[in-house]
């Protein structure tokens, strides 16, 4: 057994080395000529020359490997009482069929396929089937709004759409369909053909000439083939928030992504082929793509497609039921899932109905994971509970306690070290690496290592400018932090305007456009307060036009109901408050920082730089109104 530290020093001192030997875990249609393009800095890309295909290592390997009978997927609903298992021949049966009815509509490799669907097989079955056919696919999370499935859509220009009539949530059925045509109707580039799942909690209407019916196409489909492409192409992109309502669509290519992940699920997670894994996440967000469908499948594990909450389905159990059912080894989630279930059963009572047989690990990721839920956690399973940390543009860990390679000590606070292929720093203002202990921008020293984004959807410019520019040679996270003396990583806030709600990653700029263009509002700002379930939540500033004389309480709500409207119920935008003005900086730079500090409580310095101080006791004042910014005593 080598050591974390020697496999992390090999990765670093021979990244070609080190890749192409995991890259034998993958099966290739012809193998890459060069592991590492490094010809055009700072743009590398990985095994080019190399043909794969993604829905092959993820289904029809295994089945051509005798393992067609062993479970690939189970579907544990509680929303709709439902569990289904499909075996890997069944699940690679109704992939190439979905794929073979998606060519004979006119998808080929290169096209791009929207899915906007809830955490139904059917939805895994989509995505495979485009990475069966070499297209692209881009899913969008049901969470959210017309608007922003139409943003997504003129960004791509998606031949065809998958959907589905509705998604459930634990207290109310969500229609999706009325969504997918109000998107529709404000896109441009408007889909050619809509496939729809029609889900029997409630039917929806399709549109004759452009919407089929999911089950009617499936029963004519005949099956397709996989597609080799090249190892360069783009497997799928998903779009993330930016610091503007134009979100970023991460490009992910084929072969880094397949080495990569097939990887982690040895060397970080310590899972066996035919074990159980569960990513409790939805498919809308980068913890889905990677760890609910494609990780487990390319690796040969069982993986579990759970539609429903840590809470509510129908109680704080639900997690440990699922755990024992479907006999779990490890599940990953997000650190909020487990506040939930802390709030409702703070002694863990629930836990004594259920026996945790093997399970063997608990990993955690999305957002800062607070120290105490991290022990609660901990201390209730009796299970490693395993921080770490990565974003929708690496698609695997950045840090990580590597579990299959040796277990390092655990800093609660710290999702631990930097993975093999990843040389952090942590830098000041002029690119200076900064003493272990103090905080800065973390950055990852070029080249990132294999799954990793190449650009972003037809903006190459912004990606340069977003990731590469500031700290040449530098991916720049985004992120601030620290090293300490071990080479521990502790991520501590965005150096931008994104906040983390839920685990959730939004934009307050997208929530600012949507405030600013309420007739009333002269000026708005949005900051990400803290919270103890979500562990963050958008508050809203708002000055209002001159003359404006209808009651603040009014246009609050009609604000709260443009930001679901337009960003969607995801955006938990419930909170806002009118004030008289925002404090800024003499150069006009609103000072949300010390607008977030006053919400949350915490002890301030008065900027130097702000234009008028009193203006902070007028913030407070409505803080306190909206009951935020209670100070410790
Ligand atoms: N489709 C439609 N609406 C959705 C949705 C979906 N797929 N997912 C969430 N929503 C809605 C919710 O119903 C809620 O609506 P409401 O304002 O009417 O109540 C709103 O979006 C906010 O959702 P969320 O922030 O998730 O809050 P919640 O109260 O429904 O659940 C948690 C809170 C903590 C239980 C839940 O966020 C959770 O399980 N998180 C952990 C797992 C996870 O999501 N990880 C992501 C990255 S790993
Ligand atoms: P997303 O792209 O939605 O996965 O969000 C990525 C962001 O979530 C990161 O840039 C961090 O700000 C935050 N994040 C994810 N995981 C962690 C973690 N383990 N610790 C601290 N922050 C995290």
């Amino acid at each position: 057994m080598v050591s974390f530290d020697e496999m992390h020093r090999r990765s670093l001192e021979d990244p070609e080395g080190f890749w192409a030997g995991a890259a034998e875990a993958v099966h290739w249609h012809e193998r890459w000529d060069r592991v590492l393009d490094a010809s055009d800095p700072p743009y590398y890309r990985w095994f080019s020359g190399g043909k794969l295909n993604t829905c092959y290592n993820a289904l029809d390997r295994h089945v051509k490997a005798g393992r067609g009978d062993q479970t690939a997927l189970i579907y544990d609903s509680p929303v709709t009482d439902t569990v289904r298992h499909y075996s890997y021949s069944q699940l690679r049966d109704e992939t190439a069929k979905l794929a073979g009815a998606m060519a004979a509509r006119g998808v080929g490799k290169g096209d791009r396929v929207i899915i906007y669907m809830p955490m139904v097989p059917e939805a895994i079955m989509a995505m495979l089937a485009c990475a069966r056919l070499g297209a692209i696919h881009s899913v969008v999370f049901g969470g959210f709004a017309a608007n922003e499935l139409a943003t997504r859509i003129d960004d791509c220009a998606p031949k065809l759409v998958l959907s589905a009539s509705c998604g459930i949530e634990a207290a109310r059925i969500v229609p999706y369909k009325p969504l997918l045509d109000a998107a529709i109707m404000m896109a441009v580039h408007k889909p050619e053909r809509c496939i729809v799942l029609q889900r029997p909690q409630e039917r929806c209407e399709l549109m004759a000439g452009r919407d089929e019916d999911w089950a009617e196409v499936m029963a004519t489909a005949e099956p397709h083939d996989c597609v080799p492409v090249a190892a360069t192409d783009t497997l799928y992109v998903l779009y993330t928030s930016g610091t503007t309502g134009q979100p970023k669509g991460i490009v992910r290519d084929t072969g880094g992504h397949a080495v990569a992940l097939t990887w982690s699920m040895r060397h970080i997670y310590d899972i066996k082929p035919g074990e159980v894994y569960w990513a409790a996440s939805d498919i809308g967000w980068v913890v889905g793509h990677s760890y609910i469908v494609y990780a487990p499948l390319m690796y040969g594990a069982t993986t579990v497609v759970y539609e429903g909450k840590p809470v509510g389905t129908p109680d704080a159990g639900a997690f440990w039921r699922v755990i024992q059912q479907h006999k779990v080894a490890t599940l990953f989630t997000a650190p909020t899932a487990f506040r939930a279930i802390r709030q409702q059963d703070p002694n863990g009572e629930l836990l004594r109905d259920y026996d945790l047989g093997d399970f063997r690990a608990l990993f955690l990721a999305g957002e800062r994971c607070d120290p105490d839920t991290l022990e609660w956690a901990q201390e209730k399973l009796g299970r490693p509970v395993i921080d770490h940390w990565w974003q929708t543009e690496t698609g695997w860990s950045i840090a990580a306690n590597c579990l299959g390679v040796e277990a390092l000590p655990i800093k609660p606070g710290s999702p631990t070290r930097a993975v093999p292929g990843w040389d952090l720093k942590v830098l000041d203002t002029d690119g200076r690496e900064m003493a272990p202990g103090t905080i800065g921008a973390i950055c990852g020293k070029l080249p990132m290592p294999p799954g990793t984004f190449p650009t972003i959807w037809g903006a190459k410019e912004r990606y340069s400018k977003t990731y590469l520019r500031e700290y040449p040679g530098y991916y720049q996270t985004g992120d601030a932090g620290y090293l300490d003396e071990d080479g521990y990583v502790f991520v501590m806030a965005r150096t931008d305007d994104i906040i983390n709600v839920a685990g959730h990653r939004l934009s307050t700029g997208a929530m600012e456009e949507v405030l600013a263009s309420h007739p009333d509002v002269a000026e708005c700002a949005v900051i990400g307060v803290a919270d103890t379930l979500k562990g963050q939540l958008p508050v809203g500033f708002m000055v209002l036009n001159k003359g404006v004389e209808r009651p603040d309480a009014e246009i609050v709500k009609e604000v709260v109901a443009m930001v679901r409207d337009r960003i969607g119920p995801v955006a938990a935008f419930k909170q806002a408050t009118v004030v008289p003005r925002l404090p800024k900086t003499r150069s006009g730079k609103i000072l949300r920082a010390t607008m977030r500090q006053i919400a949350d409580g915490e002890s301030y310095k008065t900027p130097a730089t702000i234009d008028d101080p009193t203006i902070l006791d007028e913030i407070d004042e409505s803080l306190q109104g909206i009951g935020l910014a209670q100070r410790q005593a």
